[in-house]
């Protein structure tokens, strides 16, 4: 267990991804960090308004600071939701304008709704009305063949005007036809500069890099000029990235965690959650990278993976592991 909730800092976050940072995977990363703030996958208003509300929004209480991502263009429905996740306990509400997906574009919501700034302002206009807590937007740099900071700028200035503080910005432009959101992340050039640029214009507002980002020595520089990153893909990959978080971003002095206390911690969570009915793999999938860059790293992903030992469902796998791979490193080392 965790002592208490650490405040709302966006220096640092992970990103929301879909299928990725449910709510297993958040509770996993914050065992590593304390103190980084963590997003949802995008929750649409449509699943809020007709869906099942619990069900997207419920969330272990040691999650937080925890930031809830929405998808949608309509102002009084967003409202709605925000004012939702706020009675849930959530410490942000952030609006996706982001999202390239055509299914996304088709609800008339994520990146295609750039080129409707005044749109957007009224959305963040309307949720900000609603809610105490902070209403945040994240955007690309711009869509389809619009190389201007221009656009992105007024885009900027009209979600400003209506109070919005924090803007994180994707560095590179979506491209609404012929790409998948896949390639969406990988194709377009990742322009940091005109990030920079964002912030010296407007030292105000809390200005977010997101894209691209792996290592600390990238954070770190970006962290020189910007005020926050976001990191999406490396959280997945290599969540371990984190175990340096608390100290280095937040200046924390408490002793780092271990792989082990984490594992740990995660088989106890693993142990309740399956009691509740949740599939072990929906658990344990989120693990996978726990040891990227190690030798045992191959050895641990497969043991998580074995189908059979996942189909029995029985979170002692998760200790099982941790003492192979304890005993493996423990030989690597003194070979
Ligand atoms: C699997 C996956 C799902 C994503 N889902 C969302 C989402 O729900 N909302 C959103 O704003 N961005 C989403 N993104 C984009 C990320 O938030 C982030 O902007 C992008 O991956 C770039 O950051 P990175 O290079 O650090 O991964 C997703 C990315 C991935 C890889």
């Amino acid at each position: 267990m965790l002592a208490a909730p650490a405040p709302l800092s966006r220096r640092l976050s992970v990103a929301p991804m879909m299928d990725v940072t449910d709510r297993h995977c958040r509770y996993f990363l914050r065992q590593i960090t304390r103190r980084t703030l963590l997003y949802t996958e995008m929750v649409t208003t449509g699943a809020l308004m007709h869906g099942n509300v619990d069900r997207h929004l419920s969330f272990h209480p040691d999650e937080g600071p925890l930031a809830l991502q929405l998808g949608g263009s309509e102002p009084a429905d967003l409202a709605h939701c925000a004012r939702l996740g706020e009675r849930y306990g959530y410490d942000e509400i952030n609006l996706n304008v982001g999202c390239p997906s055509e299914r996304v574009q088709r609800g008339a919501f994520g990146a295609c709704l750039m080129a409707e700034p005044d749109l957007v302002a009224s959305c963040v206009e309307a949720m900000q009305q609603s809610v105490g807590i902070p209403v945040t937007v994240k955007h690309r740099i711009g869509i389809d063949r619009t190389e201007d900071y221009d656009f992105m700028r007024r885009f900027v200035t009209a979600s400003a005007a209506k109070g919005c503080k924090s803007f994180i910005v994707h560095a590179r432009n979506a491209i609404l036809q012929g790409l998948t959101p896949k390639e969406n992340r990988e194709i377009p050039p990742l322009r940091y500069e005109l990030v920079y640029r964002l912030k010296q214009e407007f030292p105000e507002l809390e200005i977010v890099v997101n894209g691209g980002i792996r290592t600390w020595p990238e954070i770190e520089n970006h962290l020189a000029v910007v005020d926050g990153v976001m990191i999406g893909r490396a959280a997945e990959n290599d969540p371990w990235l984190f175990s340096e978080a608390d100290r280095r971003v937040f200046g924390d002095t408490a002793p780092s965690v271990s792989r082990g206390s984490v594992v740990d911690a995660m088989a106890r969570y693993a142990e309740i959650e399956v009691r509740r009915g949740t599939p072990l793999r929906h658990v344990v999938r989120h693990m996978h990278g726990l040891y990227r860059g190690r030798p045992v790293a191959r050895r641990w992903r497969q043991m998580l993976s074995d189908v059979t030992a996942l189909k029995s469902n029985d979170p002692a796998l998760l200790r099982r592991a941790l003492e192979e791979i304890e005993q493996r490193e423990l030989a690597l080392n003194s070979a």
